[in-house]
């Protein structure tokens, strides 16, 4: 099917029906904005850079080395993170998109070999994967990332349809009779993660609706799911949400997993989603108020909040795991195409720029599991803040403390630019949503045929200069940031105008042929508050912080990928300063050629930097590897002197909540 007819397909369901058995049931509340299929959006510039950086590093190689999913045959022995049971679902739900946007035949020739490895071996009651024949339980979850990976393929290759949605619809069968018999598959981590099957199920609603009875068994399987599973409602309520690290607080819900990071990055979704089936506000609205809960109380600078395992609360120590920056960019995508809300665009840009680059090395070889927002060693701990996870959590490496995040965070760059874009649902308008340099191409209502070339630097640069063509003249929406002051739109070279977004979209009226439009964004510089009196420092989408001189030690090399290697990081230099607020100074040196370096994300590399006037302070540390929180109302113990801030993505270690001074007292 065409993406148009997809889309328009999806649009049409929005009238009552019922089932075969004569049961009403309601049809979906429809979304606010469609996604367009993997393929549409792609990358350039910078941005097409870093998928390279990606391509190029342990995401695009693993498959030849890393033991999880390297294997030819997929069933990668008895352990947990084995095939479909984790690693190789979510292998595969992130390299769909980053082989397809790269252009990679060998990622490409290994997605294709691993669907159709899933696919043929379905057994005749409808199980998936790998696993048939064996006495292994049956848990549904591990099957849902694999899902999310044959959709994107399936969007991209028209061809796949009839095979994927045949074996879905079987598969759902299947589960449905399973949710039947007492829940039967349906362990801890299932009836946490549902919403990601209940999306799925949309999908197919939505896109390859079959019959009423179909439409029953799929309505009937998410009201199944979402009532026996994890009450979210109650989760995200604010009666019930943890307003501090949780480790001492008895969790009310008798499953400690709800406030498990990761649970809840993929837990955002879970309302939403079910708002689609129960029409309830009410829903809406606690999904919203959650997402202002878990940023108020767990928030960092950085754009994400902290788990370091569970919700971790403010302390600038604590630690952010990395399969939850890239599930809350995925679930903040979703949110937005439900409530429509531009703080989700917002939070999720912020969350690409800034706390995503900042945990993966510059070369995207090494990871980490955990995250601080300062952080000033990064190796194994003899003593670490993280109560519930291992020493090793800050180690850039391989597979440091859990091997999820190797193969899961992947997925962050393809589907923040697979989310780029949307359409308005009665397809009449594209919408531009990320801001960054990317060439798109659909096809609107009425067989208008619109590409939309984005040239920028952003978030390195406040130019965004945007090329349209159209067959026929259409509205065009582009997000204004929430941070933007004194922002300004030139169209085809007429004299710029204040921007007037409305719910922080700006309307651009294009006519048929070529359109350009210029977006000038400046961004004041503002500060945030931060515990014991400490504050950060933003401009526009980005956080700044001071990147910390470091030396570099091997701790360990894999046999298979000398690439492949666990990195200590430690300091060469004090990092103890107070800043003064009021000195704060904001320069950009953009690149003469036009062309950012690359990689970008590391040390010295960005265009763009803030000085301030500092001074070095008495300020411990925790243990011997972790900042204690920083001294409030400190004395300087040195003279005054300026340091350079720059974006925190491009920092491995790094002061991001600074205490304050006076310079002129
Ligand atoms: C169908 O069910 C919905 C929700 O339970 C109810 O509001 C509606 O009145 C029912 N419609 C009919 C025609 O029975
Ligand atoms: C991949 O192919 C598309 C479509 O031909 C093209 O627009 C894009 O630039 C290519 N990307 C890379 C990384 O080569
Ligand atoms: C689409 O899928 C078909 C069937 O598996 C395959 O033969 C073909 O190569 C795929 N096309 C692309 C462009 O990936
Ligand atoms: C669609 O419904 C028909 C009739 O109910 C059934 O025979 C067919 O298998 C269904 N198709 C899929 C893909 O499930
Ligand atoms: C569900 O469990 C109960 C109690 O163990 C049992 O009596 C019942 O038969 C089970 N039902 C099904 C459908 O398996
Ligand atoms: C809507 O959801 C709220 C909160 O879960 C619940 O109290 C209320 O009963 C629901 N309303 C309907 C009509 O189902
Ligand atoms: C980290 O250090 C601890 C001792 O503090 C040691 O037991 C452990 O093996 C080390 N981990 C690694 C991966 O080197």
């Amino acid at each position: 099917m065409s993406p148009t007819s997809r889309l328009l397909r999806a649009v049409s369901c929005i009238a009552l029906v019922w089932s075969a058995s004569g049961q009403n049931i309601t049809s979906l509340a429809p979304k606010k904005y469609l996604s367009i299929p993997l393929g549409g959006i792609r990358p350039t510039g910078w941005l097409l850079d870093q998928l390279m950086v990606q391509t190029n590093g342990l995401a695009g190689h693993e498959h030849e080395f890393y033991d999880y999913v390297s294997q030819t045959d997929w069933t990668g022995g008895n352990s947990y993170y084995s095939s479909l049971e984790e690693a190789g679902s979510y292998w595969f739900n992130a390299m769909v998109p980053n082989g397809i946007l790269a252009n990679n035949s060998a990622i490409n020739a290994k997605t294709q070999n691993f669907l159709s490895y899933v696919l043929s071996r379905q057994d005749s009651t409808g199980w998936l994967g790998p696993e048939v024949g064996t006495t292994k339980p049956r848990y549904l979850w591990g099957r849902y990332p694999f899902m999310f990976g044959a959709i994107q393929m399936t969007e991209f290759n028209s061809s796949l349809t009839n095979e994927v949605v045949t074996a879905l619809y079987k598969f759902v069968s299947l589960a449905n009779t399973m949710l039947k018999s007492n829940n039967t598959g349906v362990e801890d981590w299932t009836a946490t993660r549902w919403e990601d099957f209940v999306i799925t199920l949309q999908w197919l609603y939505d896109n390859h609706p079959n019959g009423t009875a179909s439409q029953a068994l799929l309505v009937d399987t998410m009201e199944r799911l979402k009532w026996t599973g994890v009450p979210w409602e109650k989760v995200f309520a604010k009666q019930y949400f943890p307003t501090a690290a949780v480790e001492n607080t008895p969790n009310p819900f008798n499953l400690d997993l709800t406030w498990h990071g990761v649970n809840m990055a993929e837990g955002l979704k879970a309302l939403p989603a079910t708002y689609r089936f129960t029409h309830n506000q009410s829903d809406l609205d606690t999904a919203s108020q959650g997402w202002d809960l878990l940023f108020q109380y767990h928030g960092r600078p950085s754009g994400i909040y902290a788990a370091d395992e569970y919700l971790a609360g403010l302390q600038a120590a604590r630690g952010t795991e990395l399969c939850l920056v890239v599930e809350t960019m995925f679930s903040g995508s979703y949110l937005y195409q439900i409530i429509g809300d531009p703080k989700f665009p917002d939070r999720v840009e912020r969350i690409a720029y800034n706390a995503l680059p900042a945990t993966l090395t510059g070369d995207m070889w090494n990871r980490q599991y955990l995250q601080e927002q300062n952080q000033i060693y990064a190796g194994n701990m003899s003593k670490n803040p993280f109560p519930l996870d291992g020493p090793y959590s800050n180690v850039f490496g391989l597979e440091p403390n859990y091997p999820c995040c190797t193969v899961n965070h992947p997925q962050g760059w393809p589907k923040f630019i697979t989310n780029a874009f949307v359409t308005t649902p009665d397809m009449l308008s594209l919408v531009h949503l990320y801001l960054g340099p990317f060439s798109t191409s659909v096809t609107l209502a009425q067989g208008n045929a619109v590409t939309a070339n984005v040239d920028t630097l952003y978030p390195f640069s406040d130019t965004v200069t945007t090329t349209i063509t159209a067959q026929a003249a259409f509205t065009y929406y582009v997000r204004i940031p929430s941070w933007v002051v004194g922002g300004t739109i030139a169209i085809n070279n007429a004299a710029p105008k204040a921007v007037a977004p409305v719910n922080g979209l700006q309307a651009v009226t294009v006519g048929a042929g070529t359109t350009t439009f210029v977006l000038q964004l400046p961004a004041p510089i503002t500060t945030e508050s931060r515990p014991e009196g400490a504050i950060a420092v933003h401009r526009g989408p980005l956080n700044y912080a001071f990147d910390i001189p470091r030396k570099q030690k091997v701790l360990e090399t894999n046999a298979q990928q000398p690439l492949a290697q666990d990195l200590e990081f430690d300091a060469t230099s004090n990092w103890e300063y107070a800043i003064d607020p009021s000195t704060l100074k904001f320069s950009a040196s953009p690149p003469s050629s036009g062309i950012l370096p690359s990689p970008i994300f590391d040390s010295g590399l960005t265009p763009l930097k803030i000085t301030v006037t500092a001074c070095l302070i008495n300020w411990a540390i925790a243990g011997p590897t972790f900042a204690a929180p920083p001294p409030t109302n400190p004395a300087c113990t040195g003279p005054a002197t300026t340091i350079t801030l720059t974006p925190y993505g491009a920092t491995k270690l790094r002061i991001s909540e600074f205490p304050v001074f006076n310079s002129t007292a």
